[in-house]
């Protein structure tokens, strides 16, 4: 009979050894909280496919966002629905427009939350996709100068940080030099580096009503596929001077996160996406799974794979659940 040396069961007895050596340590830091805006008063518009989140009216908004900054969440990352949609998605680059009007709204009644703001058409577009459309395709460098002017009317309505999430090519560089040529070069930009094409955003285009119209975004979201491509896009943003890089989804792209953080010295952040909140939601409801430990275990695990920061719909209940765990 072997008898082992090595008993690494030796720091899993108890839980005091167990939180000794515990090598990942999820925050209420790391998270946040994004969330949709619409027009109207009063408005708080349930989500049916992700329970627990709403389109909210801007004046319901900030009553929510005052409820975020109770949970000691530090930061949102807003999408805009907007009344009017045409080809250019002009709501978009308006400083009338439903995301400017609300970023006001909140740093006005929240001025300690941390404001950040999706750079993108897609919500805004009647054509569902996230730029100008010319024959019949997302034309790359007419949108860099619309991204360009909706990153510096987000600035000049007070949000704290831009995050594009378009994959244009030079979009990056395109709102830096925006920004900068407007005296924003305090404000930060995150970039969702690293966006595949999924399935798993099927409940957001819900949400921000931002599903394409005709076709789907595989001509400027990444091949789920691959890999090295994504350490490209990595690279050409940091090059661009991004500030933080996205990878987007999260839990079917762990192993993205983990060479992202290998290969750079920026922080890293993780979408948990729309998707995969709700099939926890959804097993959940069937009594298949334990929402809160599932979640929890999901949001370590994308921590442990290298993300620093985590955009999740969970981040209000899970800063609960680490609030009962201290
Ligand atoms: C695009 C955008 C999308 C998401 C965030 N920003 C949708 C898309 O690319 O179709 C998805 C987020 C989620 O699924 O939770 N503006």
């Amino acid at each position: 009979m072997f008898t082992p040396y090595y008993r690494p069961r030796r720091l899993r007895r108890n839980e005091n050894i167990r939180r000794m050596v515990r090598e990942t340590q999820l925050s209420v830091n790391d998270l946040i909280f994004p969330m949709f805006v619409t027009e109207g008063k009063q408005i708080k518009n349930p989500i049916n496919s992700m329970p627990g989140n709403y389109q909210f009216s801007i004046d319901l908004l900030v009553e929510e966002v005052k409820e975020v900054q109770k949970l000691g969440v530090p930061a949102i990352i807003l999408f805009g629905i907007p009344e009017h949609k045409d080809d250019r998605g002009s709501d978009a680059t308006s400083d009338d427009g439903i995301i400017q009007r609300a970023v006001r709204a909140i740093k006005d009644g929240v001025p300690e939350m941390y404001v950040i703001t999706d750079i993108c058409f897609c919500e805004y577009t009647d054509h569902g996709h996230c730029g100008a459309i010319i024959d019949g395709d997302v034309d790359n460098d007419s949108t860099l100068k619309m991204l360009g002017e909706q990153a510096i009317t987000h600035a000049r309505a007070g949000a704290d940080m831009v995050a594009p999430s378009g994959m244009m090519d030079g979009m990056v560089g395109a709102i830096r030099e925006a920004l900068d040529d407007n005296g924003f070069e305090k404000i930060p930009i995150m970039s969702y580096a690293a966006k595949y094409s999924s399935a798993f955003y099927g409940p957001f285009r819900d949400a921000a009503e931002s599903a394409p119209q005709f076709g789907d975004r595989r001509a400027y979201q990444m091949d789920p596929a691959n890999a090295r491509e994504a350490l490209y896009e990595v690279d050409l943003d940091v090059e661009e001077g991004a500030d933080i890089i996205m990878v987007k989804p999260a839990l079917a792209y762990l192993d993205i996160i983990c060479r992202v953080k290998e290969r750079i010295d920026l922080p890293v952040a993780a979408y948990n996406v729309s998707g995969e909140f709700s099939m926890v939601k959804a097993a959940a409801k069937m009594g298949w799974i334990d929402e809160k430990k599932i979640a929890l275990e999901m949001l370590t695990s994308i921590k442990r794979a290298g993300a620093d920061l985590i955009l999740t719909y969970f981040a209000k209940d899970a800063a609960r659940w680490l609030k009962e765990t201290e």
